[in-house]
């Protein structure tokens, strides 16, 4: 009995012993080994953007075991629009979803012609840009960035608001507009008669609260999770022009990564493209639909005369931003959304 006894606890000590010696190895190896991923983005979690960013985090940490762990960081709490790009150059950050009209300043302007008003009248037809070759190749253009493009992701069409009606393109007339930093954005309000303004997406609300510009134009679900409708008198549900996003990573930590955990990342990024370009409409729907009942602003469509109008006064913008963009960018987009 002594003996098997002394045995039983010999071999329970071992055990114990092995557990705890693998579990430090399991341990120590999994801190060492663990790759963190620092995803920064300017808007709420609440919104196509924020969720699609926490889907890629819920399956990359899934689909890697927990080897790779994704921190999102939100609401530009660690940058904001143009330090975000340069922190993910510096490696300071690894992953980024920026607007496609904020690579401008990074050097790469063919992203501006996602900008250009009254080209992309839908999700279908924005898509066959986005989902197809011509959008590969856009993205190609960041890696002499140092930047690998891994996806595109939707939020929506933008409307304009201000706080004061804007039906026809003269009602704009020396109106202070926010813009992002495209030249073709700025080619947008200046051809309907606006002040452009660049300004921080961060610094927006607080912008139009306190009459530094007096409007801007964003897709519903932006415009709702920052409470932009609370300083807003109107908005003109005008879908005249489109905002999504790059999704970019640091080349050099991307090339870095075993292949096996690469591998599972790019299907971690490809399910949460699905899934945030799935939900993208629907999140809009949903914010317009919640700032129509909050009251505070009084929303409005074009009728067909002054949807006219604004085409008229914004098509030329395409033009003159030919050479900025360049002209085989613009003609390869316009051939495959199907305008030519
Ligand atoms: C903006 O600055 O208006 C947008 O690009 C913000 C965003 O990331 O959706």
């Amino acid at each position: 009995m002594k003996s098997t006894r002394r045995t039983l606890m010999v071999a329970g000590a071992l055990a114990g012993v092995c557990a705890l010696g693998l579990s430090m190895t399991a341990g120590s190896a999994s801190a060492a080994d663990k790759i963190v991923i620092h995803f920064s983005h300017v808007v709420a979690p609440d919104t196509p953007k924020g969720k699609a960013a926490d889907k890629f985090k819920e399956l990359a940490e899934k689909y890697t075991n927990g080897r790779v762990e994704v921190q999102v960081f939100p609401n530009s709490q660690l940058y904001k629009d143009k330090e975000e790009l340069e922190a993910l150059q510096l490696g300071a950050v690894e992953m980024l979803a920026p607007s496609l009209a904020k690579f401008g300043p990074l050097g790469i302007k063919q992203f501006e012609a996602f900008d250009l008003p009254f080209l992309f009248p839908d999700y279908d037809t924005l898509h066959k840009v986005t989902q197809g070759p011509v959008g590969k190749e856009m993205l190609g253009l960041l890696e002499s960035k140092g930047i690998e493009g891994l996806a595109y992701w939707d939020n929506g069409f933008k409307i304009m608001s201000a706080n004061s009606p804007l039906h026809k393109p003269d009602d704009f007339l020396g109106l202070k507009m926010r813009i992002q930093s495209s030249k073709v954005l700025e080619a947008e309000m200046n051809a309907l008669g606006a002040v452009p303004l660049v300004m921080a997406f961060s610094e927006v609300y607080q912008g139009l609260q306190t009459g530094v510009v007096d409007g801007t134009e964003n897709p519903p679900s932006n415009m709702y999770t920052q409470k932009m409708h609370e300083v807003q008198k109107y908005a003109t549900l005008s879908n005249h022009g489109y905002l999504g996003y790059a999704v970019i990573v640091n080349k050099k930590f991307w090339d870095g990564l075993p292949d096996d955990v690469r591998g599972e990342l790019d299907k971690a990024m490809k399910e949460a493209t699905d899934y945030g370009n799935g939900i993208a409409k629907e999140e809009n729907d949903k914010a317009l639909a919640a700032m129509k009942a909050a009251g505070t602003t009084e929303f409005s469509e074009l009728t067909p005369d002054e949807r006219k109008a604004w085409v008229k006064a914004l098509t030329p913008v395409r033009a003159q931003m030919a050479d900025r963009i360049g002209a085989d960018t613009i003609k390869k987009i316009e051939d495959a959304v199907g305008t030519n």
